[in-house]
């Protein structure tokens, strides 16, 4: 990490590309300051489209490839798994699931959506991955999805968590996860849960806001020893919304040699024999 510099993560959710309600000319600001901030990262965290609809996925791409970043996460949200749009998404986007790594950084994109429903899930079958990915105790660990892993205040009805949000979360502690990026409700929000920064993108250009939020991105500041979250209105001055000292922890719920044992020893203990 350089001494002079912070890490700069630029974190934009929610394009909504092909709703009524994305303004282009927000979204070309955004990409604009976000060119001129010149972040080390950019993460998306999901719902690029209305619909799940081709047209919508390309109009994102665009926007998406106007920011100059080297490195890019995005991952897809329960807009765009409407329609069998997952399918758009990979050809266009990539992997639905993807990580970054670099100056010891990790970062763990996850896809919480479901084909055609607006709830999410990250699934227990990838609880190992997680894990093993975060095996370097000495590496600052995120990870992005979309839906919402605790609540946020302001988005109405409680229905936007993961399903399995208390083990994901579990799994997450063990492994020494530092900071968790969210989109979907469109609502910005800083939680600390335990020693776990859990961070919620607003939605970066479109008018789909609840009460009386702004269309707005994060900038995610990555001191040695400081993370700092800033919440950004397009055409307005940057606000530091949580400053919080870094903690170092060195938790990893990675066991390689207990794998090894389990597989050597298998325990039987708990099959049925007649
Ligand atoms: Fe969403």
């Amino acid at each position: 990490m350089n001494d002079n510099r912070p890490i700069i993560i630029a974190h934009i959710s929610d394009l909504h590309c092909g709703s009524q309600y994305h303004i282009p000319s927000l979204a070309t600001r955004v990409a604009d300051e976000i060119n001129e901030l010149k972040p080390d990262a950019l993460i998306v965290t999901g719902d690029l489209t209305d619909m799940g609809f081709r047209q919508e996925f390309e109009v994102a791409r665009r926007l998406i490839s106007r920011m100059n970043v080297d490195r890019v996460m995005v991952l897809p949200g329960n807009h765009d798994a409407r329609n069998v749009g997952d399918m758009h998404f990979e050809e266009l986007f990539g992997s639905r699931s993807t990580e970054l790594a670099f100056e010891g950084v990790r970062v763990l994109g996850l896809d919480s959506s479901e084909p055609d429903l607006d709830n999410g899930r990250i699934g227990r079958e990838r609880y190992r991955w997680i894990e093993e990915r975060f095996s370097d105790p000495d590496e600052f660990k995120m990870v992005a999805l979309h839906h919402h892993l605790i609540p946020v205040p302001g988005t109405g009805r409680e229905r936007n968590i993961v399903y399995d949000a208390g083990d994901v979360l579990r799994v997450l502690a063990n492994s020494g996860c530092d900071l968790v990026l969210c989109g979907h409700k469109h609502v910005p929000n800083v939680w600390r849960l335990e020693s776990i920064v859990i961070v919620n993108a607003g939605t970066a250009c479109s008018y789909r806001l609840r009460g009386k939020t702004r269309a707005s991105y994060n900038i995610i500041e990555l001191h040695p020893d400081r993370v700092k979250i800033v919440l950004k209105h397009p055409f307005d001055k940057p606000e530091t919304v949580a400053d919080f000292r870094r903690t170092i922890k060195r938790e990893c719920a990675w066991r390689p040699d207990a794998e090894l044992r389990e597989e050597e020893n298998p325990d039987t203990s708990g099959v049925w024999t007649s």
